[in-house]
């Protein structure tokens, strides 16, 4: 889809379809005022029939408006004026969006964009990208792997955002562009979730970081094979790859947008391509939805490519470590004792914990990039769905000014986050008769007590830890990946771009909602 933004008049445009909000009880939006004054009244004549009440997700197309340049008008329900949040924004744009798309434009003029959203600094930057990423999300489709393609006709191709004033039409190009290289970043790590575990292997990622790394000149990328694990000591991630027949990866991507020597923000992705369990087997039941399990791998890939897209000028690495986790004769069996890249021992009580394994090897080898800040993603504990349900992940780490920072994206992006204890006293359930440490620690905090443990492995820097179990997929009848944390990622890197000054850094400091 290609995306711009427009200053003036609804009645004024010559387009196949001028979309306007109207909310509860059939008040008019000012754009759909404007149209309804053009063309003397016919609007809320119509509206009056009783076909458009404007509560939130109803649409009503409307053709040949008079005194109006465009063939058809889209009214869309945004619901209470009073009540217009950021919730409901998103909801009138991805219902105006699906509408359109049934219909026979190949282009519209959306208006909705110049409606006042409930919040802090709902700003034109902030309506315009949220579109943007939004209608995206709307029209994502995977279908690769289906034989007969969607048939839905699909004209569609531009979607012009109007913004209130022709000052604001640098901010709402920046923002049609931030939101499209968002939007492609997670469809990327959307893509890489959908596909199943026989075609994305570790290899496959591997394969899609160096296509990624081809991408850009401040890319580069090292994938280091079993042997090079084996020669560093990484028994941790080694265990857990020993159950599968597909070789573990474990992929550095280095961007160098940044000045030279510049510390880098280092992300780190659970790349689990199909979590069985292993020797402690899962029920069969919805077994299938482990093929997501490598969802914080493919967040590490949607945004880099949202770095190299903008051309980010910053340095950021990104750590993917991949490996499946099955069942096997030479698989890893509960009571084995390993030895971490770390130096550390560990007692594998669960062979299903395989992620804190594998993470904790890759986080110790971070250290050797000096890093500003490592954030990893995983879709680490069920523990946290049950905990925070699907809308927000969990958010743990070692240092508050960092985490302060996530929060704050996850607020402003939408893709949110929210923060977990990490008490020393929970370290007490990682305890083990045998090894340093044991890598399950009971039933309590299940979340908190995976963090503790990848917190033994992080204490050179500042680390945040992300756990997306909840928000990487839907289940049920939608099932399939989301593409988060793609966004919340990217408004932390956009951030920590000097001088950039988005609200969600202006908001550094204001009290937290
Ligand atoms: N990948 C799973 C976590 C998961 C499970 C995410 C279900 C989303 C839905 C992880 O590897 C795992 O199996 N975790 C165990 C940990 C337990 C053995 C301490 C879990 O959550 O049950
Ligand atoms: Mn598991
Ligand atoms: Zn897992």
């Amino acid at each position: 889809m290609d995306f711009s933004v427009k200053s003036g008049n609804p009645e004024k445009q010559r387009t196949a379809c001028v979309v306007v909000g109207v909310f509860e009880r059939r008040r008019l939006s000012a754009a759909a005022g404007q149209l309804d004054q053009a063309s003397g009244g016919r609007l809320s004549n119509l509206l009056r029939r009783g076909d458009l009440e404007g509560r939130s997700g109803q649409t009503l197309l409307v053709h040949n408006l008079a005194d109006t340049l465009c063939d058809r008008v889209l009214l869309v329900g945004c619901g209470r004026e009073r009540e217009f949040d950021e919730r409901r924004y998103r909801k009138a744009v991805g219902r105006a969006v699906r509408a359109l798309n049934e219909t026979g434009a190949m282009e519209a003029v959306c208006y909705l964009t110049e409606l006042t959203v409930k919040g802090r600094e709902r700003d034109t930057y902030w309506r315009v990208r949220q579109a943007v990423e939004t209608a995206e999300d709307t029209l994502y489709r995977f279908d690769r792997l289906k034989s007969e393609k969607s048939t839905e006709r699909r004209p569609l191709r531009r979607l012009v955002f109007g913004v209130p004033s022709r000052r604001e039409l640098a901010v709402g190009e920046r923002a049609a562009r931030e939101g499209a290289a968002i939007a492609a970043g997670a469809h990327l790590a959307r893509d890489l979730g959908n596909l199943p575990a026989n075609i994305c292997t570790p290899a496959y990622l591997a394969d899609e970081a160096r296509t990624l790394a081809k991408s850009s000149r401040r890319m580069k990328v090292e994938v280091l094979e079993r042997a090079d694990m084996e020669k560093l000591g990484m028994g941790a991630l080694l265990a857990v790859a020993r159950g599968s027949r597909q070789p573990p990866k474990l992929v550095v991507l280095q961007y160098s947008g940044g000045t030279r020597g510049a510390k880098p923000v280092v992300l780190v992705g659970k790349g689990i391509t199909f979590d069985s369990g292993g020797i402690s087997i899962k029920p069969s039941a919805a077994m299938d939805e482990m093929k997501f399990d490598m969802c914080g791998a493919a967040g590490v890939l949607g945004a880099l490519k949202v770095c190299v897209d903008l051309q980010l000028p910053l340095n950021v690495v990104g750590v993917i470590v991949a490996s499946e986790n099955l069942p096997d004769g030479d698989a890893s069996k509960p009571g084995d004792v390993v030895t971490s890249l770390s130096g550390q021992t560990i007692e594998i009580l669960n062979t299903d914990a395989e992620g804190r394994l594998v993470l904790c090897d890759a986080l110790t080898y971070c250290e050797r990039f000096g890093p500003e800040a490592v954030v990893d993603l995983a879709t680490l504990t069920g523990a946290c769905v049950v905990a925070l349900g699907k809308h927000a992940s969990g958010l743990l780490g070692n240092h508050a000014p960092l985490a302060h920072d996530l929060l704050n994206a996850g607020r402003y992006s939408g893709d949110r986050t929210w923060e977990l204890p990490l008490w020393d006293e929970y370290q007490d359930q990682l305890k083990s008769n045998f090894a340093d440490m044991a890598n399950v620690g009971g039933r309590d905090a299940g979340t908190i007590t995976a963090a503790c443990f990848l917190s033994r492995f992080t204490k050179k820097y500042h680390w945040a830890h992300l756990d997306i179990a909840g928000v990487a997929w839907k289940s049920g009848k939608r099932k399939g990946a989301t593409g988060r944390p793609v966004p919340l990622l990217a408004q932390y890197l956009l951030d920590r771009c000097e001088g950039r000054g988005t609200p969600a850094r202006k908001g550094r400091g204001a009290a937290g909602g």
